[in-house]
């Protein structure tokens, strides 16, 4: 299984997400290959943002990600893509090249979006963790049971 998060910039959440999943998923030995992009070109080829990085590196996990942009191919690509928030959502309906692949896009909190923590204060960073955290044991249970 290949497995897409996006955000918008890719600089804070989808990033997060990448390397929580991936150190859980390791850990639990259940196979997948998981990678992040943005709906936005703003951040392309920079590190992640520098406090979400040291935020997760405070709670174990190592984000080593350079940004890119999503695009249609990541659809033929990725076995699932999971958008942060509705707004994220939305454009990546917009980047999906064939109806049919749309069956592949899920918002990583069900119903929920994990808020953009950009403008936020360190709280909004460690929500982000714990949300994503979250968001492990339902995403097992829903697809790789
Ligand atoms: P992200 O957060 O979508 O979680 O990576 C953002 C990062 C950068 C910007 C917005 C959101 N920005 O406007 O540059």
């Amino acid at each position: 299984m290949k497995v897409l998060f996006v955000c918008l910039g890719n600089i804070c959440r989808s990033p997060t997400a990448e390397a929580i999943f991936r150190k859980h998923f390791d850990r639990r030995k259940i196979k997948a290959q998981f990678d992040s992009a943005g709906t936005a070109s703003y951040h392309v080829g920079e590190r992640s943002d520098s406090r979400s990085i040291q935020h997760a590196k405070a709670r174990g996990y190592a984000m080593t990600h350079i940004t890119r942009q999503v695009s249609a191919t990541d659809f033929n690509e990725f076995d699932l893509i999971f958008a942060m928030d509705k707004s994220n959502l939305e454009n990546l309906k917009r980047v999906c090249p064939e109806p049919k692949l749309l069956k592949k896009l899920y918002l990583i909190l069900g119903s929920n979006e994990v808020p953009d923590p950009y403008y936020g204060n360190p709280d909004a960073f460690e929500e982000v963790i714990d949300l994503l955290e979250g968001a492990i044991e339902p995403v097992v249970d829903q697809f790789f049971r």
